[in-house]
Parts: C-alpha cells; sequence; structure tokens
C-alpha cells in the first residue's frame, strides 16, 4: 500500500460524493509534498492564503500570482474544482490600501475604487478556474449589539462596502457564486447576526449566492442542534450552503494544554463519533448544501498547530499525519473500521 492510503481506503470525494464535494484548503507547498494523495480524496480545493489580498497584491498594482496559479493549474491537471478566498477581509489586508501615498487615510471613493480594481483584476484572472468566490469574510462582530466589527473597511468605506464588494464580483464573473463566509455561524447570537447582514445585502439587490459557514468547531461544541438551527436559519435565506473551512480541534476553545505529544484514544474516539454525527446531520440537509471543505487535507499540517496555543499540535482532520485514514474517515464514510 502506497503512503496516502490507495487501495484499501476508498476515495474520501467518491465515498461522499453523491451527497456533496470535498475540498480541502491547499498550499503550493502541501501540493508538492501529498499532491497525489490530495488528489486521491478531494474534489475540490480552496487556497488557503495564497488569493488573500496581500498575497496578490502587496504592493498597489503589483500583483503577485505565482502561487494562485500553480493552485489553478494544480486543479486543471487533476480536474478539481476550486472555490476563491478571499476578497475583502479585515486580515492579511495590504496597509496600502487604506493610505495616500503620504499615510494619510484615503477617502472612500478612492477605497472603492482599489477594490474594484483589485476584484476586477483578480476574479477576471481566475473566471474560467474559479466556480465560487468566498466574496467578503467576517465582517460581523461576534460580541455585542453592534452588527459589523470595527474595521478600516467600514471607517473608510461606511457599511455598504459589503454590497459593493458583491457588485464588483458580479461584474467581474456574473457566472460565479458569491459567498459571504463567516466563523461561529452556529453560535445562536453571531447566527442571527449573519442572517440579519446577509437578508438586508438580498433586499437591496447585492448578487449573494451562498453563506459559507467556516466551521472551525471541536469535539465538545457547537452543539448539533446550534449546528442544525443554523443550516435551517440560513437555508431560509434560499441561498446555497457550503461548509468552508471544516475542522474539528480535539481541545476546547480555552483549553491551553501543551502536554500532548500524540492524540489520545479516547479523543480520537470522541472525534471520530463527533464527525460522523455533523456528517449525518450534513445529509439531511444535502438539498441546501453543495460542498464540504476541510482546512486541511491530513493532520500533518494544520494551521491549529501552534494557535491558538503556540507550539501545541493539533489533529483535527480525517487522515493522520501518514495520511492513512482515521477512525473518523471511516464513521464519516459509514464503513466499519479496516484494520
Ligand atoms: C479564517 C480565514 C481563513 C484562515 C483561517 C485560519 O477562518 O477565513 O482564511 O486564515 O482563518 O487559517
Amino acid at each position: 500500500m502506497g503512503n496516502d492510503g490507495t487501495n484499501a481506503t476508498p476515495r474520501l470525494y467518491e465515498a461522499l460524493g453523491s451527497s456533496f464535494d470535498i475540498g480541502a484548503a491547499v498550499s503550493p507547498r502541501t501540493l508538492l509534498q501529498s499532491g497525489e494523495f490530495i488528489a486521491r480524496h478531494y474534489n475540490s480545493l480552496t487556497a488557503e492564503n495564497e488569493m488573500k489580498f496581500v498575497n496578490l497584491q502587496p504592493v498597489e498594482d503589483h500583483y503577485t500570482f505565482e502561487d494562485a496559479d500553480r493552485i489553478v493549474a494544480f486543479a486543471k491537471t487533476h480536474g478539481k474544482k476550486l472555490r476563491g478566498h478571499t476578497l475583502v477581509w479585515h486580515n492579511q489586508t495590504s496597509d496600502w490600501l487604506f493610505k495616500e501615498s503620504d499615510g494619510r487615510p484615503v477617502c472612500r471613493e478612492k477605497l472603492l475604487d482599489r477594490l474594484q480594481s483589485h476584484i476586477k483584476t483578480v476574479v477576471g484572472r481566475y473566471k474560467d478556474a474559479i466556480y465560487a468566490w468566498d466574496v467578503v469574510n467576517e465582517v460581523i462582530a461576534d460580541e455585542g449589539p453592534e452588527l459589523l466589527r470595527p474595521s478600516k473597511w467600514l471607517d473608510i468605506a461606511g457599511p455598504d462596502f459589503i454590497a459593493k464588494a458583491f457588485e464588483f464580483a458580479h461584474a467581474a464573473d456574473p457566472a460565479a457564486q458569491l459567498f459571504y463566509n463567516d466563523y461561529n455561524e452556529s453560535n445562536p447570537h453571531k447566527r442571527d447576526k449573519i442572517y440579519r447582514l446577509v437578508k438586508s445585502l438580498l433586499e437591496q439587490g447585492a448578487p449573494v449566492h451562498g453563506v459559507g459557514l467556516q466551521a472551525h468547531w471541536n469535539v465538545y461544541s457547537p452543539s448539533l442542534d446550534e449546528i442544525r438551527e443554523a443550516i435551517e436559519k440560513y437555508a431560509m435565506l434560499g441561498l446555497r450552503l457550503q461548509l468552508t473551512e471544516l475542522d474539528v480541534s480535539l481541545f476546547r476553545h480555552e483549553d491551553e494544554r501543551t502536554d500532548l505529544t500524540s492524540p489520545p484514544e479516547e479523543l480520537l474516539e470522541l472525534q471520530a463519533k463527533r464527525y460522523e454525527a455533523i456528517f449525518l446531520l450534513l445529509k439531511e440537509y444535502q438539498v441546501h448544501i453543495d460542498a464540504v471543505t476541510f482546512w486541511g487535507a491530513d493532520d500533518n499540517y494544520t494551521w491549529l498547530s501552534n494557535f491558538p496555543v503556540r507550539g501545541r499540535k493539533n489533529w483535527p482532520l480525517l487522515f493522520d499525519e501518514q495520511h492513512q485514514p482515521k477512525e473518523a474517515f471511516w464513521r464519516v464514510i459509514g464503513k466499519p473500521t479496516q484494520l
């Protein structure tokens, strides 16, 4: 058997493919190291970082497409779908965007012009390769009564930078499916705010086609009821849904333990049960859900190793560090464990 779990192991996307596309976040590095394994198990890809603003336009009018192009080429060669991530965000966005050359803040018109030009260039370039974009990422405030989180976007352009971004993206590629994407999406307070925002965008006529539930979850939360209620609420908007960044951390958010060097059996069992329950739930709502993308391909590389606790390894995905299917994999595809 190859080191990518070949032969005996069914392909993940084929085992689940009648329900939804199965994606992974990738980088040129993970494609180089594990391209064969990724191509075997996933039929959709998202660039983990390479299509973010700062990666694509670090300096005004100086675009750096090399890494993003590598991912696009890989998707093309292997016949994979590709999601674009992400056009407007408060993180990983170049400072120059918000400033004049002398350091003063730009005016609203200039910021929106720059955004339009970025979107036109990027979305236009990948028109044939990318079928869906996360247009706006994480603009909702997690806590408190405010709808929107404070940001330079909001300070300078006011709240309608959100609708504008969708309009610009739609003009650049009228065929692309356009998503609003956020985390803590199953928390009732935040869920209701995301719903309110997207509803008001639709009422203004903004071209929003989907809600991305990031789904950075852990073995304890959110509860299945909360996930169910979130899916039902977003589906009421009449939009397509996708899980865009799924992972199931072995630790509660506030847990700061750093003692583990390998995942304990009991936590892997908890994770397997949790993944099984999550996918059973997702299948119940498959008429609304088009794709489930994992935020990584295997436990060898995951953003959760080091975050939010420095120096701590995490094991949040369906394949282990050697690309072998974990117990969670077998439960997700509804097959008995293979020994
Ligand atoms: C958010 C972003 C992603 C990524 C993760 C952490 O969820 O949408 O692009 O940065 O944080 O990896």
